[in-house]
């Protein structure tokens, strides 16, 4: 079995590639010529070849050569402020990768197995009776992000009804733990504090809108997901990857403040703050449990203190 991971140097991509690899899976992923290798130098089986996915030769070689049986498609602009200070980067990254992937697959007549990581940003805005919000809700996008993820998953779509090409596309909820970027919350408090725990931060917490709700999974409950997407999901159908309960960024903090034995001054930070932010996301998964029997296994505040952790044995 060949799987190729595009993305393979980013957080989730690292999580997939040890996940294949512990199965047997021989593993190809994608690189450019900047991507920090940090997360994937300990995994010695993996096969990377350099490829910018906007340059449609160069996806083209990448499959002629790799013929992949499965496909992770992971690499994307995915921080949700960056959409808004270079929208055009991020549509043309998300969308464009894309397309070049599905139109290399469909000329070259490959049967692989594609999973799309699409997210729960998608929906947007959520009324207050929508949650746990299920698929077949309406998708309000609030961010030049998530109306490329839209897109994404409506080119996933459209590749199976026209070519029959075997997409599943997964919305994913907020995931987290070890190597997250560290401009997303969870790692960016984490490192927050791990820095002051070091000496080398006053002890004063920078944080944005603590009010947003969300819901997270740990990162390894998610490469497992995605998985069991290509092996048992059907085709052209979407599907939610949750834990079903949801935190407030605020909530979040506190725990993370309770890992540690320094008193810590909390300061809001206005250039965190977002043009409009997601109110609330809570995902139901049932609909991926029933096909797949896929749910979460590891609890939240075992991701939190891992992530502050990783962080603490970071030089
Ligand atoms: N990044 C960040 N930094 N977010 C903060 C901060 C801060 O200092 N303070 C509060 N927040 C709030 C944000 O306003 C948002 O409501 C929430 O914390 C989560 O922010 P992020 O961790 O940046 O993630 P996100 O929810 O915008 O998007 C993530 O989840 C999506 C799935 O729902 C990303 O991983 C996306 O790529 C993913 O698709």
């Amino acid at each position: 079995m060949k799987a190729l991971v595009t993305g393979i140097s980013g957080f989730v991509g690292s999580h997939m590639a040890e996940f294949l690899l512990a199965r047997n899976v021989e593993v190809t992923g994608t690189i450019r010529h900047r991507s920090r290798m940090d997360h994937i130098r300990h995994l010695k089986d993996i096969r990377l070849m350099e490829c910018e996915l906007r340059d449609p030769f160069s996806v083209e070689h990448l499959l002629t050569e790799v013929k992949p049986d499965l496909i992770f498609h992971l690499a994307a602009q995915s921080f949700v402020p960056t959409s808004w200070n270079s929208p055009m980067d991020t549509i043309t990254n998300n969308i464009g990768g894309q397309v070049n992937i599905l139109e290399a697959v469909r000329k070259l007549g490959l049967p692989a197995k594609i999973q799309l990581a699409c997210s729960s940003e998608q929906y947007g805005h959520v009324e207050p009776d929508e949650v746990p919000i299920k698929e077949t809700n309406p998708l309000r996008p609030l961010s030049p992000y998530a109306v490329s993820k839209v897109c994404q998953e409506y080119l996933g779509y459209q590749y199976f009804k026209s070519y029959g090409l075997h997409i599943i596309p997964t919305r994913t909820f907020n995931h987290t733990g070890p190597r997250r970027g560290e401009n997303f919350v969870t790692s960016n408090f984490s490192k927050q504090i791990s820095d002051i725990e070091k000496g080398k931060k006053e002890p004063v917490i920078h944080v944005g809108n603590l009010t947003a709700k969300r819901d997270f999974t740990d990162v390894r409950d998610v490469v497992r997901a995605y998985w069991l997407a290509l092996e048992k999901g059907e085709a052209g159908v979407t599907y939610n990857i949750a834990s079903g309960t949801c935190y407030t960024i605020q909530e979040v903090l506190d725990l993370l403040l309770s890992y540690s034995h320094i008193q810590i001054e909390v300061k809001e930070d206005p250039a965190r703050l977002r043009p409009s932010d997601v109110e609330i996301l809570l995902g139901d998964y049932q609909r991926f449990h029933d096909r797949t029997g896929w749910k979460p296994e590891i609890p939240f505040e075992q991701t939190m203190q891992d992530l502050l952790n990783y962080w603490r044995a970071q030089p």
